[in-house]
């Protein structure tokens, strides 16, 4: 019935699903709490602008014979909804309980009989101890996904009554108890069981991981290592993960240059055949960076390649030799507005030799130069990358207030509370 569908979906669905691969939402007590009060609101308000069908039908009437009646133009104009509860039900549906409902209505009504006697007027419906249950199921799709499967409804009337105004008063006396009935029944009328789409997105394999039970916020936004990860491929696929390295990008007070005077200091051969040129490195990820979450603490692995070019007056990058780096990074993560940022900080580097167009050199005499390089050049870059953030799964216009971020074992967990602004 026409009451249930828009009931189902306008206040609740969006509170409940809103789903990534590797991501959870789950909504506490305190979340429902906060729905229900909003979905009221909303309810309230989509009350009194819903449109009702005309009604119409004919009836016989002793001694007259048969009367053909419409009832149009209905328009609510007091909804009260005293008592309104939400539940989980089992099987992670969503249940909305309004009991007590009372709604009024204004409408004009117009009967014919006797083939050309005709009357009209107005009239006012009230409908009270209304009661009504929607269900909100949700069911795993084959990706292991909620969707939503059926959402369910029905109604009760306790009364409704129709006071007619104008008109011959033996006619809406016969009428009124006949069109109380009929109107009574129209709202009662079931339900229907809904399939609201299907995610059509490709299957994934997400770390399975359980969020632990709890109950201080109204939201909790658990995030598997999984899902950042395919955030880094993404960024790599993406070549986000290369960086062009000038001596501009050093610090002007550094010592160290990108010039083959500075490194020539350490390869001779440098110096040697590269006289007086400016050097440039190109800092390559090679595979995808590992981010692993343990209690408290998220680190990210990268290994990556350096390949250090000498710049030849005519523009020519010439390579000179290409390193392997490894590197382990620390990231401090916290929630930015919407979304997910970070920060990360050097914990360790290995450098080992890839290619050498110079000839042999010792690796470890170029230790210094990359650990500046990565701290002062790559590091802050990837920072203001980071700073940008990673969106969170966002619901309609949600604001976040009270956040709290932890980093467990395989996956963050973001509890916080949400605003809606109109
Ligand atoms: C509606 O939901 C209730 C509660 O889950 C259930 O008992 C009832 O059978 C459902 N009705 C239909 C038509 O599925
Ligand atoms: C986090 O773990 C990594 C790898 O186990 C370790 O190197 C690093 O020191 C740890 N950081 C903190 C802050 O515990
Ligand atoms: C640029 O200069 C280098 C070194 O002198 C030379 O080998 C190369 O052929 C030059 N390239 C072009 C395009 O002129």
């Amino acid at each position: 019935m026409f009451l249930c569908c828009w009931l189902a979906l306008g206040a609740l669905i969006p509170a409940t699903f809103s789903i990534n691969p590797g991501v959870k939402v789950e909504l506490t007590r305190k979340g429902l709490e906060y729905g229900r009060q909003l979905g009221m609101v909303s309810i309230q308000r989509k009350l009194k602008t819903i449109k009702i069908p005309d009604f119409s039908g004919s009836q016989s009437v002793a001694h007259i014979g048969k009367v053909r009646y419409s009832l149009s133009d209905m328009q609510i104009d007091n909804v009260q909804l005293p008592q309104s509860a939400v539940d989980l039900v089992p099987g992670n549906g969503v249940r909305l309980s309004i009991s007590n409902a009372f709604i009024s209505l204004h409408g004009n009504w117009r009967v014919k009989y006797l083939k050309i006697i005709k009357d009209s007027g107005s009239f006012d419906l009230k409908v009270s101890g209304l009661t009504i249950t929607t269900t909100i199921a949700t069911k795993s799709d084959e990706t292991g996904r909620p969707v939503v499967s059926s959402v369910n409804c029905s109604a009760t009337v306790n009364s409704a009554t129709i006071k007619f105004h104008h008109g011959a008063s033996w006619l809406y006396n016969l009428f009124k108890k006949f069109i109380s009935k009929a109107l009574r029944k129209a709202m009662e009328k079931k339900g229907e069981f809904y399939n609201i789409g299907k995610h059509q997105e490709p299957p994934f394999s997400p770390t399975a991981f359980s969020m632990p039970p709890e109950i201080n916020n109204m939201l909790y936004i658990g995030l598997s290592a999984f899902t950042t990860n395919s955030a880094a491929f993404v960024y790599n696929k993406a070549g986000a993960l290369s960086l062009y390295i000038t001596d501009d990008m050093l610090p002007k007070s550094s010592p160290i240059r990108l010039n083959t005077r500075t490194f020539g200091i350490v390869i001779p051969q440098i110096a040697k055949l590269f006289p007086g040129l400016m050097m440039k490195l190109l800092v390559k990820t090679v595979k995808t960076p590992i981010i692993t979450f343990e209690p408290s603490n998220v680190t990210v692995q990268a290994t990556a390649s350096v390949t250090a070019y000498a710049i030849q007056p005519n523009g020519t990058l010439t390579p000179l030799f290409v390193l392997n780096l490894d590197s382990s990074v620390s990231a401090q993560v916290f929630v930015s507005g919407m979304r997910l940022a970070g920060t990360v900080t050097l914990n360790n580097m290995e450098l080992t030799l890839g290619t050498s167009y110079v000839g042999e050199f010792q690796v470890k005499a170029l230790y210094s130069i990359f650990q500046m390089v990565l701290k002062v050049v790559v590091l802050p870059k990837l920072n203001a990358q980071l700073a940008k953030g990673y969106p969170l799964p966002t619901l309609g216009k949600m604001k976040l207030v009270n956040t709290q971020l932890q980093v467990l074992k395989d996956y963050m967990l973001i509890g916080t509370d949400v605003q809606f602004k109109d």
